[in-house]
């Protein structure tokens, strides 16, 4: 299976998916790696793997429209079978999103559907909540709205701040990647008109 992942910053998920495949655990192929942020430590990470890096700066864009555009077309020519965003902190075009539906995943820091958008760790806190954790979800037009496909939960401990807290999820979120993108590209995991399939069933 070839995938492609998208991603603005540090790619840890990234680099847990390049250990996984590297180790044998995962049977994929990273094909690029696409970032907003020519800096991102990602692409490094890409590079140093051997693996395509390709930036594509909103800025130099004149609409969203024509960015997203650009992007998808970048993406579409490593003929990807799975779209992976790891941390990619922009909307994706609702185009974009309908053309690949099925095929495009996110991995989000809170248990969804609580905690949408950004600051979750903070969010989670605010509200008091005393389990946090991370969702694997099919990208949908809706932020951070679409199918969930597997979970991971941690508790809140007392006396956590974001930074604690965010510390836990993040060594949860690495097998939660790893596991899901490997229950996709097994073929074993799909979005049906109904819903997320496992082995054919309605889940
Ligand atoms: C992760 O917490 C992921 O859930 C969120 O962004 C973070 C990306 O971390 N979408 P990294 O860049 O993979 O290290």
């Amino acid at each position: 299976r070839r995938i492609a992942v998208l991603a603005s910053g540090r790619g840890s998920n990234l680099q847990a998916l390049l250990d996984a495949i590297a180790g044998g655990t995962l049977d994929a192929e990273i094909v690029g790696v696409f970032s907003d942020r020519p800096g991102a430590r990602a692409l490094d990470l890409a590079r140093a793997a051997g693996v395509a890096a390709v930036a594509c700066r909103p800025r130099d864009f004149a609409t969203r429209a024509a960015y997203d555009e650009h992007l998808f077309s970048r993406i579409d020519e490593v003929q990807p079978d799975l779209i992976v965003c790891a941390g990619y902190m922009r909307l994706l075009g609702e185009l974009q999103v309908d053309a690949h539906r099925g095929r495009m995943i996110n991995i989000h820091p809170s248990l969804l559907p609580a905690f949408k958008g950004l600051h979750t760790h903070e969010q989670a806190l605010a509200a008091g909540a005393r389990v946090h954790g991370s969702s694997v979800h099919y990208v949908t037009a809706e932020l951070d709205g679409g199918p969930v496909i597997a979970q991971a939960r941690v508790p809140v401990l007392d006396g956590d701040d974001a930074a604690t807290l965010a510390a836990r999820v993040l060594q949860r979120e690495h097998p939660l990647l790893v596991a899901a993108t490997r229950l996709l590209c097994d073929g074993r995991v799909t979005l049906g008109a109904h819903g997320v399939c496992l082995d054919g069933q309605l889940l």
